[in-house]
């Protein structure tokens, strides 16, 4: 495994999540505003050679599984060329490539994703109520995520092996009556439901009120399902897994508020416009698009000029300077950079 990813406290970086865009076709209320984020021009977003070449980068260093997330990863009109080109990595060490989405277009996407390497899917999805549906993400399109889910599971009769794994946010006061019927869900069904603790985020409107910890939705399911146990986590999952007897699938609790996971966090984060980050509420980033970038004046890395970079990446590994890292990375986030050249 490379140094460059091991950081001082022997966590090796194998997981890197790529956000693709800051947009969404939905507004749950947890995330944002009616009115949606501000959107970074789209000059500044990274391109698809770009993702590539870091990507790849990343990949010859030790990342063995890729996440597109978002905003919603799917409204990137070339979300399907580029998971061709990650797909290919898989020759060069990558084992898992996955996807965050919320359902809405995917079912029209997945067979070519699948074709690609895909190999699993984390759906965002806070209720099995239409009504609520509409509620909570201010938008419809409940029955096209059901569609996306429904899709996934015949896909996997047939040995697709994409890992399915549901996003549940809970909020009291809005879907914690549904917890149990979405346990429900893995009685039959093979995929994992993850109830997450409610976290605060500018201007979210959170409140401590409105989150049910990890402990409270425990009782809850253990209340109806005595025999629910715990199952062994991965070293670096951030999810704690339960099953109970006799059920296909199974659930977890993604507990940011009760229990941090901090100490055995092995992400690295590659936001819209290309700043690395290595964790969900850090702000010091660096900029790889302008590293990127500086070796081709200041423009958007072209299919050529990639291939160019791709050579000096891969042969130059150098450390930054104070002076080429405008951004003032931490101390951990410049060992990484490393990585870049
Ligand atoms: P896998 O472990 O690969 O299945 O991914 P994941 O569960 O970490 O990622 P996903 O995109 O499905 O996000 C699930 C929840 O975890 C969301 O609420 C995220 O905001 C949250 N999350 C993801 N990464 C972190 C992190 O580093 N720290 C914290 N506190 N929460 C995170
Ligand atoms: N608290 C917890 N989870 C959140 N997500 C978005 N906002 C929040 C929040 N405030 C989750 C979504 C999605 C994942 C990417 O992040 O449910 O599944
Ligand atoms: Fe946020 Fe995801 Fe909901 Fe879009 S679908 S508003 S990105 S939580």
């Amino acid at each position: 495994f490379s140094a460059f990813l091991t950081d001082t406290f022997q966590r090796q970086h194998s997981y890197l999540r790529i956000s693709l865009t800051e947009k969404c076709n939905l507004r749950c209320l947890y995330c944002m505003p009616e009115e949606g984020v501000p959107q970074s021009p789209t000059r500044d977003l990274l391109t698809t050679p770009e993702i590539y070449l870091l990507s790849s980068t990343f990949v010859s260093e030790g990342v063995t599984k890729i996440r597109l997330t978002g905003g919603e990863p799917t409204v990137r009109r070339d979300i399907i060329p580029l998971m061709n080109q990650l797909g290919s990595l898989r020759s060069q060490g990558l084992r898992e490539l996955c996807i965050t989405t919320n359902g809405i277009s995917l079912h029209r996407k997945l067979d070519s994703m699948a074709e690609a390497g895909l190999t699993g899917v984390n759906l965002s999805l806070d209720t099995l109520d239409p009504f609520q549906f509409q509620i909570m993400t201010r938008r419809k399109g409940f029955e096209a995520v059901m569609k996306s889910m429904q899709r996934i599971l015949e896909m996997n009769k047939l040995g697709a092996g994409i890992k399915l794994k549901i996003n549940c946010v809970v909020m009291r006061g809005m879907n914690e009556r549904e917890i149990i019927p979405f346990v429900e869900l893995g009685r039959e069904q093979d995929l994992e439901v993850r109830f997450i603790e409610y976290m605060p985020f500018d201007g979210n409107k959170w409140s401590q009120g409105k989150m049910l910890g990890y402990k409270e939705m425990l009782d809850m399911i253990r209340a109806k399902y005595p025999t629910l146990r715990k199952v062994q986590d991965h070293k670096n999952d951030t999810s704690k897994t339960y099953e109970i007897p006799g059920f296909v699938g199974r659930m977890g609790f993604i507990t940011s508020m009760t229990h941090n996971f901090c100490g055995t966090c092995n992400r690295l984060r590659i936001t819209s416009d290309g700043n690395l980050k290595v964790c969900l509420f850090g702000n010091a980033e660096v900029s790889l698009r302008d590293i990127l970038r500086k070796s081709n004046n200041g423009e958007p890395i072209d299919e050529e000029a990639f291939e160019a970079m791709k050579q000096i990446s891969m042969d130059r590994k150098q450390g930054l300077t104070t002076s080429n890292d405008p951004l003032g990375g931490s101390e951990h986030e410049r060992e990484l950079l490393d990585v870049i050249g």
